[in-house]
């Protein structure tokens, strides 16, 4: 038989761990991408020992060559991540003992792995969200991009799914811009709680060493440490936020994916993706899927249910540590590569497409959809709007009995339904003017959007949300 190698923690064992629980307690095959942020803590928290007179100069140096080189060893490809290892804490500090001898069991002192995890967790979340808000940046600057390209292209707005007034596609798309900019600033926010110190908290009570936590927190970049050990061992929020804030992003993304999808059928035809942006079907020779969208779509409902995963495993834990928070690391990792695969693809898929301006300004044609700006007409003349509604209502009943739009329907016929309608009312229902009549701050406008086009053209150069 195999010999087992020792665990770290074996002393008060008489019995080695079966190899089905060394296999469901491991979570070095998945928590093995933390070892940057784990020897980068480690580093740190061998200064701290230093500083706090635990170890000595040397030792403190002979440990941090130490650690280099295992992470030297992991980016080559050499280091063997063995299950009875359990995590990627244990399995650095197993091999620094080996490459250095005992002087590297002095690392752990004031130290536990569960402030280690919620150290590396912050560590990771925290390059990860900014790697994720310059995607994000990306993609908001490529949406401000195509909405210049349409600043007066004429499209059908809807409600229920049914045209309901026009409005320029670069204010639908700017629309989406404001979402993406509210997830910056979610993850900015999530961010700032991110960003704080935990190690010093031991296990559970503290550690009772002299640590210079200040210290240990400058030395990786974190604005502040944390305020309370139970806490700081046993606080997932940090991720719960992210992962609501990755949901809400998927939300978004998800929303535009179902529009790109729909305009890019043969039914609206109001876009038409790229070539290298569609996939083509097995069977059916004339096929161009919009799978990115799709698959966009359908990556949602995984990011979502990361989230609920992560609530579900927090919600009761008692006070502090419990190993069920191990559970938390598979659904961060799926979100962070789903949330950041997604932004990356989608972001040249619509660059890439074709606007078909002239489909998207004839769908805006039909449907009355400047029937509004006809019942407007009359209030400006002095007639409630509620009677103006049911006197345009009549005027749409007619015209769909005759085959003919507002615009097209003659004056005596205006007339017919009310006296105060004038050989204007042409003028009031004509599409670009129903646009330009909205420039209520935030409305379609031409001026309007314009103006916040170029507002968010300097957000962007700003880099600001
Ligand atoms: N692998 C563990 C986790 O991810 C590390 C902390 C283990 N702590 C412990 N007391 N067993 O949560």
């Amino acid at each position: 038989m195999k010999e087992k190698k020792q665990k770290l923690w074996s002393g008060r064992f008489s019995q080695g761990t079966h190899a089905l629980v060394d296999e469901f307690n491991a979570s070095i095959s998945f928590d093995k991408r933390l070892y940057r942020h784990d020897i980068r803590g480690s580093i740190a928290h061998a200064s701290a020992l230093l500083a706090g007179g635990v170890i000595t100069e040397k030792e403190a140096g002979r440990i941090t060559v130490g650690l280099k080189a295992i992470e030297k060893e992991i980016e080559g490809g050499k280091f063997v991540f063995s299950p009875e290892m359990e995590d990627i804490h244990m399995a650095v500090e197993a091999r620094l003992i080996a490459k250095i001898g005992p002087l590297g069991g002095k690392l752990h002192t004031g130290r536990s792995r569960n402030d280690q995890v919620a150290l590396d967790a912050r560590l990771y979340l925290k390059d990860e969200i900014f790697e994720i808000l310059g995607l994000l940046h990306e993609f908001k600057k490529t949406v401000v991009d195509v909405a210049e390209g349409n600043l007066e292209t004429v499209m059908p707005g809807y409600t229920h799914l049914q045209r309901a007034q026009p409005v320029l596609f670069s204010h639908h798309l700017l629309a989406y811009y404001e979402m993406f900019r509210r997830d910056t600033a979610r993850l900015l926010d999530c961010l700032e709680r991110t960003d704080a110190m935990p190690l010093g908290a031991g296990a559970l009570a503290g550690s009772p060493y002299c640590l210079d936590r200040k210290l240990v927190a400058r030395l990786l970049g974190f604005s502040r440490i944390t305020q309370n050990s139970l806490d700081s061992v046993s606080d997932r929020d940090f991720a719960l936020e992210f992962l609501s804030a990755a949901s809400i992003i998927m939300v978004h993304m998800s929303r535009l994916s179902e529009e790109i999808i729909l305009w890019s059928s043969q039914e609206f035809g109001f876009i038409e993706l790229s070539d290298a942006f569609s996939t083509g079907s097995s069977i059916m020779p004339q096929k161009k899927n919009p799978d990115v969208a799709e698959l966009s779509r359908g990556k949602s409902g995984r990011v979502f249910g990361n989230l609920l995963a992560l609530l579900t495993v927090m919600k009761g834990l008692p006070l502090a540590y419990n190993k069920d928070m191990q559970e938390d690391k598979e659904p961060l990792f799926d979100t962070v590569d789903t949330l950041k695969q997604t932004l990356k693809v989608f972001a040249p898929m619509i660059a890439g497409m074709k606007v078909n301006k002239q489909a998207m300004l004839r769908a805006a044609q039909k449907g009355f959809l400047n029937a509004t700006d006809a019942a407007d007409y009359l209030v400006k003349k002095g007639m409630p709007f509620r009677q103006a509604h049911r006197v345009v209502g009549m005027a749409v009943a007619k015209c769909v009995k005759d085959g003919v739009t507002l615009e097209e329907l003659a004056i005596k016929d205006w007339q017919g339904f009310s006296g105060l309608f004038g050989p204007d009312i042409k003028t009031a229902v004509a599409i670009v003017n129903s646009i330009a009549a909205r420039k209520i701050y935030g409305g379609t406008a031409f001026s309007e959007v314009r103006k916040r086009l170029k507002e968010a053209k300097a957000e962007i150069k700003k880099g600001a949300c």
